[in-house]
């Protein structure tokens, strides 16, 4: 049997551990892995492209568990009443190639994506960092903030979107955060003012420049979110030119980060070399440092884990059957004339496909 875990099965999970809780348990493992990075069999993401959008696959294998995540990114989509990045993915044994987990992996994105944010922020941020600019207030957003509250003290969030219905539902989301001030500003320029942090969390199929050179201050870490796919960026070029740069996995971030506006030699560092300490994180407190981050298939093996640990330890989830159960493994064939499953019109599943865990 295979472990489902549905938007509200992770929902629950998230509850019971706290989102704080959460981010803590995800961030931990998240950095784990990165430091077993030669463990992984890795490879850049395949991208399908359209007009609007992009669908994404995510493999990863550490050699005894497999995992993968579909996740599409189509910045019109909130027109059409969809999330802008949807995403699912499974674990598996890679000793028998068995499913053993199918997720949702929507919510968990944003969850994984906050928690590797604040774990690089932690090593390439300037220690006491107390306020960050939050730019691009959707459904990525509310994590960034979290993530940044409770796993590196950040205690002032000053906000931009050009949607100002979205910085009013992340204000009413967060309102009762103890310890969080959260001000609303009239523009990137106004809100980066002063900040330690700058997160550009943003969606447009576009080369943007949300951010530009005249904005920067010195010793600022820029957590950049939302450039993460061939043509979308949200830094102009001479910003990336000003700091130092630390990627996930270089040859995906080469083609989809803000460094695909650069020259294929322009130095960067893979986070796993700070964390392992091979690279200091910053050189001093007036250093520029981004993360140019476009979210790598190592943080959704870290989650997959994660989601499986907490839902067994929880009860929470239900078993389905996704690949057969055969009394002869050679008698595929033997499917065909089993029994059906009695079904009434209008049910979600055959009784027998589902069973609580
Ligand atoms: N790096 C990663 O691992 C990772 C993971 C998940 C999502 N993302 C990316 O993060 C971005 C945000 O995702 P989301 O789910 O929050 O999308 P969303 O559509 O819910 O929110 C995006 C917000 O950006 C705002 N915006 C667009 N252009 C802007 C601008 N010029 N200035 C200020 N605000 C602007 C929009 O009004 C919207 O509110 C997307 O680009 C997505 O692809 C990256």
């Amino acid at each position: 049997m295979t472990l489902l875990l549905t938007p509200r099965d992770v929902a629950h999970i998230v509850r019971a551990q706290g989102v704080a809780g959460s981010l803590q348990r995800l961030s931990r493992a998240i950095e784990a892995d990165f430091r077993r990075w030669g463990d992984f069999d890795k490879s850049a993401r395949t991208a399908s492209h359209s007009r609007e959008g992009v669908i994404e696959l995510m493999p990863i294998s550490d050699g005894t568990t497999y995992t993968f995540k579909y996740v599409n990114g189509h910045p019109g989509n909130t027109q059409l009443g969809l999330p802008t990045v949807m995403a699912f993915g499974g674990l598996a044994d890679v000793a028998t190639g068995q499913p053993e987990v199918l997720s949702e992996l929507t919510l968990t994105t944003a969850l994984r994506t906050a928690a590797t944010s604040a774990l690089a922020a932690r090593w390439l941020a300037r220690p006491g960092s107390r306020t960050m600019a939050l730019i691009g207030n959707g459904a990525q957003s509310e994590f960034q903030a979290l993530a940044f509250h409770h796993l590196l003290g950040i205690d002032e969030i000053r906000l931009f979107d050009i949607d100002i219905a979205a910085t009013a539902k992340l204000r009413r989301n967060l309102r009762s955060v103890r310890g969080l001030k959260l001000l609303a500003c009239a523009s990137t320029a106004h809100a980066v003012r002063g900040a330690d942090i700058v997160t550009t969390v943003t969606a447009d199929k576009a080369r943007a420049a949300i951010l530009t050179a005249g904005m920067v201050e010195p010793g600022m870490h820029i957590n950049a979110v939302g450039g993460d796919c061939p043509g979308k960026t949200e830094l102009h070029r001479d910003v990336l030119r000003m700091a130092r740069v630390v990627v996930e996995y270089e040859p995906q971030t080469r083609i989809e980060g803000d460094i695909q506006q650069l020259p294929a030699d322009f130095a960067v560092t893979e986070l796993w070399q700070v964390l392992q300490g091979n690279s200091p994180g910053r050189d001093d407190a007036r250093q520029v440092t981004v993360f140019d981050s476009v979210g790598f298939a190592l943080e959704d093996f870290s989650a997959l884990r994660w989601l499986r640990d907490s839902a067994r330890e929880l009860g929470i989830g239900a078993a389905a059957q996704l690949v057969p159960a055969l009394d002869d493994p050679k008698d595929l064939f033997a499917l065909l004339s089993a029994p059906l499953p009695h079904r009434t019109p209008g049910s979600e599943a055959p009784a027998d496909a589902l069973q609580s865990v």
